[in-house]
């Protein structure tokens, strides 16, 4: 639950006020602007208003104020100061030194219900935006790096743009391949081994993050040196059976070069996460001759893929309340569609069986 802070050295005052808002906030109360101060830092996250008296010993309420702006507190959180005089200075100077609003005595609850509500819920949003923006300069600052990189790099912008069309070549290499393998097993078996492909060149913005991540300087060199995704292509399978059969054809072809097999469907990640991956090297043929690219190749069911889609969305979404209850989901969804795939492949069988 939320936290309100009440300060006031007029105990009775605290008390009508607590009685007020205690059903939809916790509350907490301090009788001087010390006070308050100590016990605001103790719940300053889950603190969302503050309500402030002005005449009070030891610390009044301007120096509260003052205090707070110093901390970036004051930003954050919503100060409607609690007043018994009406003078228009005294407003001007709470306002001026950033004090949200008034509440008057004698309380009204509603009023004072609706004033609270008003200025949590305006904080709640200027809050969430401030966050927003300063997420998207982040991302702008990440962006103008890259284009800083690109512009300091022009002399290799001419080489970047001929690897990436050499990644391009190998995914047309790949796709052709499947293609090819998907004609004669219609015919072997009288059904398509696999539902689609999909297939993706990594983006320079996500070449630049990896390279950074995995400590390497961004060069063209080191793109094809560390990285063995920026090629991909993903093949979507009915059932589990196609997918290891298909592999088995694809890399016994003796133009491919198998790199790395990680079989994901034989050992699911803790998160549930099943597909078949191989790292591979495909040979393009260029007008000076040959040249092997690494390919990422990953198969999965189409529960497989339903599955990673949705489980590939959580990624984006951190800062969910309920993020473990929907991991713990995931995983028992990954265990169904597990069965599910073996039941499909099953029936499958019994329709294909000669006596089926
Ligand atoms: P990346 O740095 O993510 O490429 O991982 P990696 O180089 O260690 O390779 P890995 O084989 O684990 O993953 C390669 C790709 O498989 C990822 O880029 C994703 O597309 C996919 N993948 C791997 N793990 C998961 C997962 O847990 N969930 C989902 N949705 N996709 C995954
Ligand atoms: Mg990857």
């Amino acid at each position: 639950m939320q936290r309100i802070m009440v300060v006031d050295d007029a105990e009775l005052n605290r008390e009508l006020l607590q009685n007020i808002l205690k059903d939809n906030y916790i509350i907490d109360t301090a009788g001087d602007g010390e006070e308050a101060l100590q016990k605001l830092h103790r719940h300053e996250s889950e603190t969302v208003a503050l309500l402030l008296d002005l005449q009070m010993p030891k610390m009044d309420g301007y120096s509260v104020i003052e205090e707070m702006k110093k901390d970036g507190l004051q930003n954050r959180i919503p100060v409607l100061v609690i007043s018994g005089e009406h003078s228009v200075e005294v407003e001007d100077k709470c306002f001026k030194l950033g004090v949200s609003d008034f509440i008057r005595k004698p309380f009204n609850a509603s009023v004072v219900r609706n004033r609270v509500k008003n200025a949590v819920e305006l904080f709640a949003c200027k809050n969430e935006l401030e966050q927003k923006v300063e997420e998207q300069t982040e991302t702008l600052k990440k962006q103008y790096q890259i284009i800083q990189m690109q512009s300091e790099k022009l002399k290799e912008a001419k080489p970047f743009g001929k690897l990436m069309m050499q990644y391009r070549c190998a995914i047309m290499e790949v796709e052709t391949k499947l293609k090819v393998l998907n004609d004669e097993f219609t015919q072997n078996y009288n059904r398509n081994p696999f539902e689609s492909i999909q297939s993706r060149l990594k983006t320079p913005e996500s070449i630049y993050d990896k390279l950074r991540r995995k400590g390497y300087p961004v060069t063209v060199k080191n793109i094809e040196r560390y990285l063995s995704d920026v090629a991909g292509v993903r093949v979507i399978c009915s059932f589990p059976d196609d997918i290891y059969r298909l592999a088995e054809l694809f890399v016994r072809q003796d133009d491919i070069i198998l790199l790395k097999e990680k079989d994901y469907i034989k050992h699911p990640k803790d998160n549930g996460y099943r597909s078949l991956h191989l790292i591979l090297n495909i040979p393009i043929f260029l007008s000076k001759g040959k040249k092997y690219m690494k390919v990422e190749l990953q198969f999965r069911t189409i529960a497989m893929d339903f599955w990673a889609s949705l489980e590939h969305k959580l990624k984006y979404k951190r800062d969910m309340d309920n993020a473990e209850e929907i991991v713990a989901q995931l995983k028992a969804c990954a265990e169904s569609i597990e069965a599910l795939d073996y039941q499909m492949q099953e029936i499958r069988d019994k329709i294909d069986s000669p006596r089926g």
